[in-house]
């Protein structure tokens, strides 16, 4: 199939028209009408923005054993809508994906599903216990190739495993993505410490359990030169250190999620578990460090930590709710409404720190790439001036759990290509036939 998109704004830019064919990104130009175009299906992309297909560095796709919250197939069905062609895959998974056996598997799940490139997370740690680290190297050299390690949900507390897991990747230019959360300051806490959480009487979690581990890690990751990432940041304390170790030259990367960029613990008020999470919500002051940082390149990343969980696991009192909430489908218009439409983010900084940097972060050729003649056709169209009501209901995740449901929101997500195939396609782009 050879497709030619008419009209797009690559970048935001000026309007231009690309033409996909045989999985590439064929020619870039005033196509239309022209003899290299003839015969291909046109789209009517006036007044959409064209961006690299989104690569999201930390979903929750649940499957093996938890498929009554999500599986593969559902999971990466939403990441399509969401304009994502590769989502990394976290490793807490029944059984948890510390063996070459069970990535091989998430990745095989992910090729049949077709909706996107699936690359799975590899655990630090033999059932993310934080007791011995798993067999790094054999899920590296596995089909899976496996180059993010992560115990996600859990901390790599013990500083010793941290410093032999940073040290053991090195030798396949790995990296290791930490959950930053002090265990024994943490212990029993049910959201943010502050304010709210006093008023409320919930134990609190206070931003030193994320920051504590953070600071140790990057002096570890400085002392054996080797490749760190820091999961979810949600604190302004977060972000200075960040900022202080990229300055003295630590090879650390950070993301922040959709929700922590807009949303904070005032909403726990309502005793409400959809806004129960971890790391959890907190203050206005740490949602615009966390955006200054996202602008400035102190982080590097936007990640979903998209966590679909079953409904009778939210719909229950606070201090029984699963932690988590989806991300997927809402991520690029959030995105749009916290730091697009503010001004802090252009779209090509966006193109960056949800497709770019993450594909660089976790080593995953043909994603990323920009949208020039050569290059995979990897993309998503984006209609801007749209405005959407969020519908969990409506979405492809099996998780009901959405942070932003009934708010409304900037942009809508037209069609995703994965490979110059379309794994989402708004039937009114499609002008005409074959002509
Ligand atoms: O809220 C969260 N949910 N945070 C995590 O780190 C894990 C995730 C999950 O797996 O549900």
């Amino acid at each position: 199939m050879s497709v030619l998109v008419h009209g797009a704004r690559v970048l935001g830019g000026e309007p231009t028209d690309l033409l996909l064919r045989s999985g590439t990104i064929a020619e870039v130009g005033a196509l239309a009408g022209t003899p290299a175009a003839e015969g291909a299906t046109v789209l009517d992309a006036r007044g959409l923005v064209a961006l690299p297909g989104l690569v999201d560095l930390h979903t929750h796709l649940r499957e093996p054993g938890r498929e009554d919250a999500e599986t593969v197939e559902s999971g990466t069905r939403a990441a399509a809508r969401g304009g994502y062609t590769a989502v990394f895959a976290m490793a807490n998974t029944f059984p948890v994906a510390d063996t070459a056996g069970v990535v091989e598997q998430v990745k095989r799940l992910g090729d049949e599903a077709g909706w996107a490139e699936v690359r799975p997370v590899g655990a630090v740690t033999v059932g993310l216990a934080g007791e011995q680290l798993a067999e790094l190297g054999a899920m590296a050299d596995s089909a899976a190739a496996v180059r993010v390690f992560s115990d996600d949900g859990h901390c790599v507390s013990d500083a010793v495993l941290m410093r032999r897991a940073l040290e053991y990747v090195k030798a396949f230019d790995g990296v290791i993505a930490q959950h930053a959360q002090e265990p024994r300051l943490t212990e029993g806490a049910q959201m943010n410490e502050g304010t709210v959480s006093a008023v409320l009487g919930l134990r609190g979690w206070p931003s030193v359990a994320e920051e504590a581990v953070i600071a140790r890690d990057v002096l570890l990751a400085d002392h054996v030169g080797s490749r760190l990432h820091v999961c979810h940041v949600s604190t302004r304390g977060s972000v200075e250190i960040i900022r202080w170790a990229k300055q003295r030259g630590v090879q650390v990367t950070a993301e922040v999620t959709p929700h922590h960029l807009l949303l904070t613990d005032e909403l726990v008020r309502g005793y409400d578990p959809v806004y129960k999470v971890n790391p959890p919500l907190r203050t206005q002051a740490d949602v615009e460090a966390l955006r200054e940082g996202l602008a400035d390149g102190t982080i590097d990343v936007v990640a979903t930590d998209h966590a679909p969980h079953p409904v009778e696991a939210k719909d229950c009192e606070w201090s029984a709710a699963a932690m988590g909430m989806t991300g997927l489908e809402t991520a690029l218009s959030v995105v749009q409404h916290a730091v697009v439409d503010t001004g802090l983010l252009t779209w090509a900084d966006v193109a960056q720190r949800m497709s770019a940097v993450p594909a660089r972060i976790g080593r995953l050729a043909g994603h990323g790439t920009p949208l020039a003649a050569g290059e995979p056709a990897n993309l998503v169209l984006l209609d801007p001036a749209a405005r959407t009501v969020v519908d969990p209901e409506a979405m492809a995740t099996s998780g009901r759990n959405s942070p932003f449901r009934g708010m409304e929101l900037p942009g809508r997500v037209e069609a995703t290509f994965l490979r110059g195939e379309p794994t989402v396609l708004d039937a009114r782009l499609v002008e005409r036939g074959p002509n």
